[in-house]
């Protein structure tokens, strides 16, 4: 019998860690927040508070369920504060070595039969799962950017992954709101096993076609449907994000469209790394 889940510790509280607990929050979860630093974990909650109240604003969420939801928000720099946690999903830097020290620790922190699961975008899971002493209780719970707005949640299992833990973290995102899909643990997954590829493709005929990046965005918005050009998602998920990503695949698949177009690695070198530091294709102002 799978255990309920009631509390939920996000370790990283950066723009995923953030909002994979904004949808915790508003999906009635209580969770546990840890960060490096107070004033980091602070910066998190002041960023699910503006999106909240925003709705508050927008009529979609009445005030008292707002403040409801901000309640449910706890924050702590200890790793130790997560042992009572249900569920732990990490979202910290995508380095290997980080994510297992992390996994290491959480697996001496939390109770049994808690389950672990990471954000990781392009990582192993099972290289991750393989530096606790419980690898069928790990999952891949894979959100995309912005975690609030983005349905879909990959749920990746390795080969050690027990079905009950992979039908628990299924339930969860579903529980929350979310759009689930299962998947083994392959490089990319899913969707970035196609996205990363694609959009890689996107930033070569920029050269190629020399198209600028505005007209290139508009083709893909106007040509193929997508949403937001590929130019301003790149900007969107962050360049450095991309590159780093986009190395991780062509490490494990040796495929050259996976490898990061030059042009994108002299901008992340140029520190144009998107909304997040002001420039990257585009100009911003917040
Ligand atoms: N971030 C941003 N906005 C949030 C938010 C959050 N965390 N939480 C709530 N919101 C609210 C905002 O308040 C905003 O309202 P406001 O402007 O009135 O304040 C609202 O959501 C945004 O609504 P919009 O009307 O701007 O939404 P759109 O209809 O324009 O859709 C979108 C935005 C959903 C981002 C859409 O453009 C889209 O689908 N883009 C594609 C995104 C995508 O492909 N993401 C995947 C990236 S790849 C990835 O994540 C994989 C990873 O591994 C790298």
């Amino acid at each position: 019998m799978a255990r309920e889940i009631r509390k939920v510790g996000v370790v990283g509280l950066g723009t995923m860690g953030a909002g994979i607990a904004q949808v915790c929050v508003q999906g009635g979860v209580e969770v546990v927040g840890c960060e490096v630093s107070a004033e980091l974990g602070e910066r998190a909650a002041e960023r699910i508070g503006h999106f909240l109240t925003r709705a508050v604003e927008k009529g979609r969420m009445e005030q008292a369920d707002r403040d409801a939801a901000m309640g449910r928000v706890r924050l702590t720099t200890e790793l130790g504060d997560l042992a009572g946690c249900d569920l732990v999903i990490e979202a910290a830097f995508e380095d290997l070595d980080v994510k297992r020290e992390l996994f290491a620790e959480l697996d001496r922190l939390v109770g049994d039969d808690a389950i672990l699961a990471t954000n990781t975008s392009a990582l192993s899971v099972t290289e991750i799962a393989a530096a606790t002493e419980r690898p069928e209780r790990v999952v891949g719970m894979h959100f995309f950017n912005p975690a609030p707005l983005m349905a879909l949640v990959e749920i990746v299992r390795t080969e050690l992954t027990a079905d009950e833990v992979f039908d628990a973290a299924y339930a969860f995102a579903e529980r929350v709101g979310k759009t689930p899909i299962r998947c083994h643990d392959t490089p990319g997954f899913v969707v970035n096993r196609v996205l990363i590829p694609l959009l890689n493709d996107c930033v070569r005929v920029l050269d190629e076609a020399r198209v600028t990046p505005e007209d290139l965005d508009k083709g893909m918005k106007h040509g193929a449907g997508w949403p937001m050009g590929p130019c301003e998602l790149v900007d969107l998920v962050g360049i450095d994000i991309h590159i780093h990503a986009s190395e991780a695949l062509y490490a494990a698949l040796r495929e050259p469209r996976m490898a990061p177009p030059p042009r994108l690695v002299r901008m992340a070198q140029a520190g144009l790394l998107g909304r997040k530091t002001g420039s990257g294709f585009y100009t911003y102002d917040e």
